[in-house]
């Protein structure tokens, strides 16, 4: 496996209300982005009188959000994009106040309103009085939120800042540190593992305005990103020019030309994973204009030279640091699976999923849905039609399984293994 911090890819959004232990989510911060995490941060009005909006800013290296009616931070990143963007949101410290409102569904400001727009896992590291914590209004809460889903880290037991003894105490910053890596690795069956997706069409130039491309939305491979995302593969995406967004926590490369991308996904190997979904030109023009070519009246139409691209795939399957596992597609109008088996051995991937493309029942080539045959050495599966994402879901699970196997056969685990 190569390895990468804990939290590689991960982002966190982190909710700081108030309470004299908001001192310890600095702390937090630092050891999250030392793990390799995203971290964004709202502070609520009481957070921030115990802690500055500057600290945490400079921390997290985000701007602090505050305000549920700020024109800037709602430009920025409003409430709704920012519980979607994160992948686990933390309260911590929260009091028994936002956790009261939390419980009763209560949205009165920038914290209470993005918890409760939110579809992500929450986490809530309480912090408050003793007597507070034990109060039945807060024990009632508290197993209402339990019901909700919400998990509780904490609180400890121990001196208050109050002077008083007893449950309440936020636990420390390593303690919702080594709570979030758990998180992320149990909920992440490929967490440090790193992934490359092609995806979308390659342009090849015939001139400064002209290019030959094909109808590659980049929906397949992006779905694909996505998936192994969330299944906490730290995933890059290498796409040709589509009109799709970055996939969220993915690092996206823009590029043109089969060049550019060979030149991308060499420069992301060794990985542990490969999936090329991209349909890539065989050919570019040799004689490409240097500029725009003209017609001319009476003149003969120009002749285009080919000459054979660099295969990616190929050239992945075969590279010194080979992924452990590379799987390729195969579009094709006429024969899929039988070509996919041909192109399987000769590009020497692992996988490939045939699509035979251009039926009215299957056109792959810019569909929300798409119809694949999974292609081994030793077998066929034949998948239904399927919605693009459940082709990468599924997908992912194969690839999930497939990782555990190997791990378990092998010791120990290189980029490099050879097929
Ligand atoms: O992008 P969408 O609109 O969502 O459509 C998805 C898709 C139909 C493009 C996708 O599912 C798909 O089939 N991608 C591969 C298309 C293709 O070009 O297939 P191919 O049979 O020409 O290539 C076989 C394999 O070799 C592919 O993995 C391709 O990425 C790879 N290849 C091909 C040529 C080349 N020079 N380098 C390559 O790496």
């Amino acid at each position: 496996m190569t390895m990468t911090a804990p939290l590689a890819g991960r982002s966190v959004l982190l909710v700081i209300s108030g309470g004299i232990a908001a001192y310890k989510s600095l702390e937090l911060i630092r050891l999250l982005r030392k793990g390799g995490a995203e971290v964004r941060c709202i502070l609520t009005k009481g957070g921030s009188e115990f802690i500055t909006p500057l600290s945490v800013s400079a921390l997290s290296e985000h701007p602090v959000y505050t305000d549920l009616f700020s024109l800037k931070d709602e430009s920025e990143m409003g409430h709704i994009r920012l519980s979607r963007e994160a992948d686990l949101i933390l309260v911590a410290p929260s009091s028994a106040d936002l956790m009261a409102k939390m419980a009763n569904g209560i949205a009165d400001d920038l914290a209470s309103t993005t918890l409760l727009a939110s579809n992500k896992p929450i986490m809530v590291a309480p912090a408050m009085n003793p007597e507070m914590w034990a109060k039945a209004s807060t024990q009632r809460n508290i197993e209402t939120l339990k019901q909700d889903g919400v998990t509780f880290i904490g609180p400890a037991s121990g001196e208050m800042a109050c002077g008083e003894t007893g449950l309440g105490r936020m636990v420390e910053a390593e303690d919702l540190f080594d709570a979030i890596c758990s998180y992320f690795a149990v909920s992440a069956p490929l967490a440090g593992y790193r992934a490359l997706v092609t995806s979308g069409p390659t342009y090849e130039p015939i001139d400064p305005v002209r290019f030959i491309g094909n109808r590659s939305s980049g929906k397949q491979g992006h779905a694909i990103a996505a998936a192994l995302r969330r299944a906490g593969a730290d995933v890059t995406l290498v796409t040709g020019p589509v009109a799709l967004p970055h996939p969220v926590g993915v690092r996206t490369i823009h590029i043109e030309t089969a060049a550019e991308m060979l030149a991308a996904c060499e420069a992301v190997l060794p990985c542990d994973i490969a999936v090329c979904a991209a349909a890539v030109a065989d050919w570019r023009v040799e004689n490409a204009a240097d500029h725009k070519m003209k017609k001319r009246a009476g003149a003969m139409p120009p002749t285009l030279n080919f000459t054979e691209n660099p295969d990616i795939l190929a050239t992945i399957s075969a590279h010194k640091t080979r992924p452990q596992l590379v799987i390729g597609f195969a579009a094709e109008t006429e024969d899929a699976v039988s070509s996919a088996r041909e192109k399987l051995v000769r590009k020497g991937c692992d996988w490939i999923l045939a699509n035979q493309v251009g039926t009215t029942e299957n056109p792959a080539f810019g569909a929300d849905s798409n119809q694949v045959t999974l292609v081994t050495r030793s077998t066929t599966d034949p998948w239904p039609t399927l919605a693009k994402n459940e082709v990468a879901e599924r997908l992912v699970e194969r690839i999930v399984n497939f990782m555990k196997e190997t791990d378990q056969t092998n010791d120990q685990r290189s980029p490099a293994k050879a097929s």
